[in-house]
């Protein structure tokens, strides 16, 4: 066995969100003596009350932020002299990253690059890099397979999620070999247990079964995951700070695996639910992999086992949802069969227990699925006026921060407002939209802005164009034979800025859109 390690100082990312909220207040409450900095930047599905078993200690830091801020990791490593990362923090919801994959991108792969790269230039500080992965990095695993995937195993992601997450995992890896970064690995299997948010199969079964709604199975629940509790998992993830050896992949599975048909049955069981009228199949996900199957000797072989039964495990998990049914308040979007970002907490999507959307294709000109297509309303509010109810606001740009911004203000002012699909380059595909969504104000945010920078557009003259001059026009031209108001949000710069030339090919299509 390896020898032990003795942290001092630990950087825990994402600890408002589930697993290493539990990892957090084992860790607080087991060694008083280690100091813990916990960093999150408090998204959707995070919650502080998680950590309220460790607020009041003395040992343990709470920083809001993101892991994408090279600045504020890099100042936090050196003022709290951290010598050991525990890395949870990650976009983890697979629905979601069949929507805005760019998300999972960014927090996924490069919020983990930025914090290798604080590792390495704080020369050698860093004793530990616990990065924190997934079993679904190996891709699925045959139904008939008896032996599970082992930690050399080949990584075959097959969604966008799980691709992000292998993508994550080959930097902790180039770091370890080029910089000698002592970093380890974790390949779990499915948590569940308290403080899960409920987007998630068991916490948003739970919580629908409770109200005595179906349950949605997506596809026809032969699925198999296999399911850990979280307190096994936190006792891991003690285990291998302590004992886990640098350069290694240490899987934390459970042999014991469940078809998702059978853990709805279960679920109906313990709320006398009768599965046969309160389990309804729902359109598959793009891709769902059939199994997970995890080899967990290696694990073993340091000492850890899994203590929770099934059974205890659940009646656990349902007992703490009933106590405690409004932890996130109102997350109404979180249980629809295919939660998408769109539909956070708050926002409600007319859901009639069918997994039909409302306004979807009737003609079928353009191929968009139901999927994609959400009828976003604002929660209820006593002071939504009858006019604010006449106005659907149509928004393209969603995805970016703008777009985000204005559909966060209609959810504030109540009113009903629904993110556009189309690209703006194809008439038919606007026309669509409008047809769906009888839109009576249009709101363009969409760009090809991001990370990109002007000298980007010089290079791509025709993108810049399709983008910032066709897609714009055609859609400002649909909205003229619909008599409906547009409003554009072109990017103006800071044009005193010297950074910026005003000849530069990005700014001269946005001033031939806008004259
Ligand atoms: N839940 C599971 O069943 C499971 C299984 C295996 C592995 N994992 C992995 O374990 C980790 C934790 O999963 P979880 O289910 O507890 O996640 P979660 O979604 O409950 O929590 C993620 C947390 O990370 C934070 N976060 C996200 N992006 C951030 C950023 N850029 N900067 C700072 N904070 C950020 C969020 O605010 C949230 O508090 C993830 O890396 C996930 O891939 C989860």
């Amino acid at each position: 066995m390896a020898n032990t390690y003795k942290p001092k100082n630990i950087l825990i990312t994402g600890a408002a969100g589930f697993i290493a909220s539990h990892v957090c207040n084992r860790i607080v409450r087991n060694y008083p003596d280690y100091k813990i900095i916990v960093l999150d930047k408090l998204d959707y599905c995070s919650n502080l009350k998680n950590l309220i078993p460790s607020r009041s200690s003395p040992n343990f830091k709470f920083i809001k932020g993101d892991i994408g801020s090279a600045d504020l990791v890099n100042y936090i490593l050196l003022t709290e002299s951290i010598d050991t990362i525990m890395h949870f923090a990650a976009q983890t919801h697979v629905d979601n990253s069949f929507g805005n994959s760019f998300e999972f991108t960014k927090n996924n792969i490069y919020g983990t690059h930025v914090l290798l790269e604080a590792c390495k230039v704080s020369k050698g500080q860093v004793k530990r890099f616990i990065h924190v992965s997934t079993d679904e990095v190996y891709g699925e695993t045959d139904e008939d397979a008896v032996v599970g995937n082992h930690e050399a195993s080949q990584l075959l992601p097959t969604n966008p999620y799980s691709a992000t997450k292998a993508g994550a995992e080959m930097l902790v890896m180039a770091y370890g070999r080029s910089y000698g970064l002592p970093v380890i690995t974790t390949r779990g299997n499915n948590v569940y247990g308290p403080n899960q948010f409920p987007e998630k199969l068991i916490p948003k079964f739970l919580l629908l079964a409770m109200k005595g709604r179906t349950l949605p199975i997506h596809g026809d629940g032969s699925n198999v995951r296999s399911y850990l509790y979280c307190e096994d998992v936190a006792e891991a993830f003690e285990i291998i700070l302590h004992r886990g050896e640098v350069g290694h992949v240490y899987n934390i599975g459970t042999k014991k695996e469940r078809r998702v048909i059978d853990v709805a049955r279960d679920i109906c069981r313990f709320f006398n639910l009768d599965p046969d009228t309160h389990v309804k199949f729902v359109e598959n996900r793009p891709f769902n992999d059939q199994r997970y199957f995890l080899d967990d000797e290696k694990l073993k072989d340091l000492g850890w086992s899994e203590g929770t039964t099934w059974e205890e495990g659940l009646r656990k998990t349902m007992d703490w949802y009933v106590k405690n049914p409004d932890w996130w308040g109102d997350v109404s979007g979180a249980l629809l069969p295919h939660p998408r970002m769109l539909t956070m907490p708050g926002v409600e999507k007319y859901y009639d227990g069918s997994d039909n959307v409302t306004g979807t294709a009737s003609n079928g000109d353009v191929n968009h699925s139901n999927q994609n297509r959400m009828v976003v309303v604002p929660a209820t509010r006593n002071n939504v006026s009858p006019q604010k109810a006449s106005l659907k606001f149509l928004i393209y740009g969603g995805a970016g921060w703008i777009g985000g911004l204005i559909g966060n203000i209609c959810e504030k002012q109540g009113i009903p407002f629904e993110y556009g699909m189309a690209r703006l380059d194809d008439r038919s595909q606007i026309l669509f939209d409008f047809r769906t969504i009888k839109p009576t104000h249009v709101f363009n945010a969409s760009g090809v802005i991001g990370a990109l920078n002007v000298k980007w557009f010089e290079a791509h003259k025709p993108e810049t164009i399709r983008a910032v001059v066709v897609g714009v026009l055609t859609l400002a031209d649909v909205c003229r034979d619909h008599g409906l108001l547009m409003m554009n949000y072109a990017f103006g710069g800071n044009l005193e800025d010297k950074a910026y030339s005003t000849d530069a090919f990005y700014f001269r299509t946005q001033a031939k859109v806008g004259s």
